[in-house]
Formats: structure tokens, C-alpha cells, sequence
């Protein structure tokens, strides 16, 4: 595809809201590649998420998902890709993923706590209280940057089927044919 730009699908939304699980059933119903972008920074830098904020503190962690970030976006074939809960908390991010479409995945503070409160996630260690005002925090981020919110709640086919109705015909435009 000469000239344009893939346009490529990038779940956003706290820890917890479903990006991976649903990222990788909406890119088999697309029979789109699906990527996860914690999974490519571990990857790439051979350490885990908990790892890096160990060894090398969040902002070197931030430094390398927006590198990688950038990478994934440069795949010249359209694909899904499930974000970081804080992959696009910089503003200079925000410039990255202007072209593409970005869709909130959410879910009551509660329930994503729920989900992710017995998970090895640097920043569930810091209790839930931090995590509640996290989510309160974020939701202002996420609203300006995806196009389109969901709520992720109950069966994950539900939900996939949300996320292609609201993309409509917007994801007829430009497949993976060409
Ligand atoms: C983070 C979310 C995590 C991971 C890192 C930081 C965040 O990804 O990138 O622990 O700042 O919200 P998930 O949202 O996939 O859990």
C-alpha cells in the first residue's frame, strides 16, 4: 500500500480492562495479526515489565515502550495492538497514535481492581487507594485519545462485537487484502 498509512487498531485503558484478551479475539475476528505491546518491550529488551521498574525505574520503562511503541506503529501490514495501561499518558505520544484508531476498553475501578489486584504489576503494589485514584487520573487521557469507548464487562464476544459495530464501516476502508 504505497503512500498511505496502515491504519492499525490500539486498545487503551487501565490495567486490568481486558486490552490483551480482547485485542487478540477482535484481531481473529479481523484475521488481523495481533501484537501486545508489554510483551514486545519484554522481548526486545529480555527483561519482564517487573524487571525493568526494578532495575531501571519507570521513566527508562516509559523511554522504551514509546521506542517500541513506535516500532509496532511502523508494521506496514494493519494489525491490533493492545497497549500498556500507560503507553499513551505523555502528550508526545498522543501525536503517534493520531492516525490510528484508538479505542478505550473501561470497566468500574472495582472490577479492574479485582482483575488485576493478585497480578505481579509494578503499580498494583502500590495498594488500591493509588490504583482508584490512578483510574481517576487516566480516564481524562483516555477520553481525549481513543475514538471510541467500551465498556468491557461480561462475555468477551460481546464485547468484540461492540468494538466492530462502533468501528463500522470505518474498518471496511482498508483491510489486510491489498
Ligand atoms: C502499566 C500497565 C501495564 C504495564 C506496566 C505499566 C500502567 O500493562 O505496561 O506495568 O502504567 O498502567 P497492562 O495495562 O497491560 O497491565
Amino acid at each position: 500500500m504505497s503512500g498511505n498509512i496502515r491504519r492499525h487498531i490500539l486498545l487503551t485503558g487501565m490495567m486490568g480492562s481486558g486490552k490483551s484478551t480482547i485485542g487478540q479475539r477482535l484481531a481473529d475476528a479481523l484475521n488481523w495479526p495481533f501484537f501486545d505491546l508489554d510483551e514486545e518491550i519484554e522481548k526486545r529488551y529480555a527483561m519482564t515489565i517487573p524487571q525493568i521498574f526494578a532495575q531501571h525505574g519507570e521513566e527508562t520503562f516509559r523511554h522504551w515502550e514509546r521506542e517500541t511503541l513506535e516500532r509496532m506503529l511502523a508494521h506496514d501490514m494493519a494489525i491490533v495492538l493492545a497497549l500498556g495501561g500507560g503507553a499513551l499518558l505523555q502528550e508526545k505520544s498522543h501525536d503517534l497514535v493520531k492516525a490510528h484508531r484508538v479505542i478505550w476498553l473501561d470497566a468500574p475501578s472495582s472490577e479492574l481492581w479485582r482483575r488485576v489486584k493478585d497480578t505481579n504489576r509494578p503499580l498494583v503494589a502500590q495498594g488500591q487507594e493509588a490504583f482508584f485514584l490512578m483510574h481517576q487520573a487516566r480516564r481524562a487521557v483516555y477520553e481525549k485519545v481513543a475514538s471510541l469507548k467500551i465498556e468491557c464487562v461480561g462475555d468477551p464476544s460481546t464485547v468484540v462485537a461492540a468494538i466492530l459495530q462502533g468501528l463500522g464501516a470505518d474498518i471496511g476502508e482498508q483491510g489486510n487484502c491489498d
